[in-house]
């Protein structure tokens, strides 16, 4: 979503400036281009030659620079960007832009630009909250500027509420969130991966096989057709995609949690191997060999995410999509769990250990809808979440309901 694309990023004039040059470096590290342009002010909380040096360019300061605007006019350098994004974005750079002035580089380069504008504020609380900029701000929004933050907490002046510049990661998944392209921009979806851990003592638990590499793989095709991807992970032996919400959990009461704060999305999918009991007996203090005899653990079913979410009223996601892990008489017992769970869709596998499966590279799935079991070939995980997420994207993208 970042990757290959170019940002242009104006560093205002604030204490929070500081987290610029860390936002330059996390940038090129998804892989995007980062032009930077300094303010006057920001120049007095970062230095053009650490900002330049970070970028690996030329950092732009001046309005009236000879020789930068005889390598790319003002003009042009506002247009060539995939997104603007000024980070800090201060109350007088916000109140400028309201107004359309242009009376420096910065305000020029955002009066001259038809890229969007995605903006950091980072300033007092007193600032923020003032009316005048409350109104600006307004008004930007209205203009189509998106913005990210600010977040809440202690500042560097001592003071507490809002006004706290945005953390890094969190303005690179506003900039994703801008950046995303493809049939299913603008579709928020929730996948859920990876095993549960059930807390036996604090250091041993119940766990299953699963790497979590299915739903992972199916995470990044949802996320590379443009979809808002709320990720939520058991322990997964695998990394988490890029461009995507990453919610770690360890319980299935944890991932219900998580899942239901998630909602409302455009769909569900749920590819977590969730551990169906839970240890109600679990102990704070590591269990002891004892001559007493074994521990006795007691058992509680853990809720069913699938099943309660497909049967949500008016927040069900138009398309839920389960899993469904069987060793034996597949298509009669993802058919049969289809129904049980009300869901709309069964992504059915053998996960008998022959098959090399659970854990492994490559997957054999029957997709299960309302309309019968489609049996799709042998092939890698990643090309069965290409082939779902392309079809999730029909789905959502079709006036058609879901069948
Ligand atoms: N699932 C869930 N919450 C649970 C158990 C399962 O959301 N507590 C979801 C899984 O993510 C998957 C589907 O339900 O999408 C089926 O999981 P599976 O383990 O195959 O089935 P179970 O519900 O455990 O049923 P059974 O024990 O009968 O196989």
């Amino acid at each position: 979503m970042v990757s290959g694309k170019h940002i242009l990023l104006i560093i205002g004039g604030g204490i929070a400036a500081y987290k610029s040059l860390e936002l330059i470096r996390r940038l090129q590290d998804h892989g995007a281009r980062v032009t930077p342009v300094l303010t006057r002010a920001g120049e007095e909380f970062v230095t053009p030659l650490s900002v330049s040096a970070l970028a690996g360019v030329a950092v732009h300061r001046d309005l009236f620079d000879l020789t930068a605007e005889a390598e790319m006019g003002h003009i042009q350098l506002s247009r060539s960007a995939d997104l603007l994004v000024v980070a800090p974005a201060t109350a007088d750079l916000m109140a400028k832009m309201a107004q359309g002035h242009a009376n420096d580089l910065a305000s020029t380069l955002l009066l001259a630009t038809d890229t969007p504008v995605l903006l950091a504020p980072a300033m007092n609380v007193r600032m923020w909250t003032h009316p005048a900029t409350q109104r600006n701000i307004a008004q930007l929004r209205a203009d189509g500027i998106a913005f990210v933050g600010p977040n809440e907490g202690g500042m560097a002046c001592g003071e507490f509420g809002p006004g706290r510049l945005a953390e890094p990661d969190e303005i690179i998944a506003a900039i994703a969130a801008q950046l995303r392209t493809g049939p299913l921009a603008g579709k928020r979806i929730v996948v859920t991966s990876g095993p549960t851990h059930e807390p036996i003592d604090p250091v041993r638990y119940i766990a299953n096989r699963s790497s979590g590499a299915q739903g992972t793989a199916v995470a990044r095709a949802l996320a590379a057709l443009g979809a808002e991807v709320v990720f939520v992970t058991g322990p997964a032996s695998v990394l988490p995609p890029e461009g995507v919400t990453v919610v770690p959990v360890e319980t299935a009461l944890q991932m219900e949690a998580a899942v239901s704060a998630a909602l409302p999305a455009d769909a569900g999918v749920f590819a977590a191997a969730v551990a169906d009991w839970r240890v109600t007996s679990a102990s704070d203090r590591k269990l002891k060999k004892s001559k007493d005899g074994l521990p006795e653990l007691s058992f509680a079913e853990n809720p069913d995410i699938l099943k309660s979410v497909s049967s949500l009223g008016a927040g069900r996601p138009g398309l839920v999509v389960g899993f469904a892990a069987e060793t034996n008489d597949v298509i009669e017992n993802a058919t049969a769990k289809r129904l049980r769970k009300g869901c709309d869709w069964i992504v059915a596998n053998d996960v008998s250990p022959a098959t090399g499966i659970m854990g492994g590279s490559e997957n054999a799935v029957t997709l299960i809808t309302a309309e019968g079991a489609e049996n799709w070939p042998r092939m890698g995980k990643d090309a069965v979440a290409r082939k779902l997420a392309d079809k999730i994207a029909q789905v959502l993208t079709s006036p058609k309901t879901v069948s």
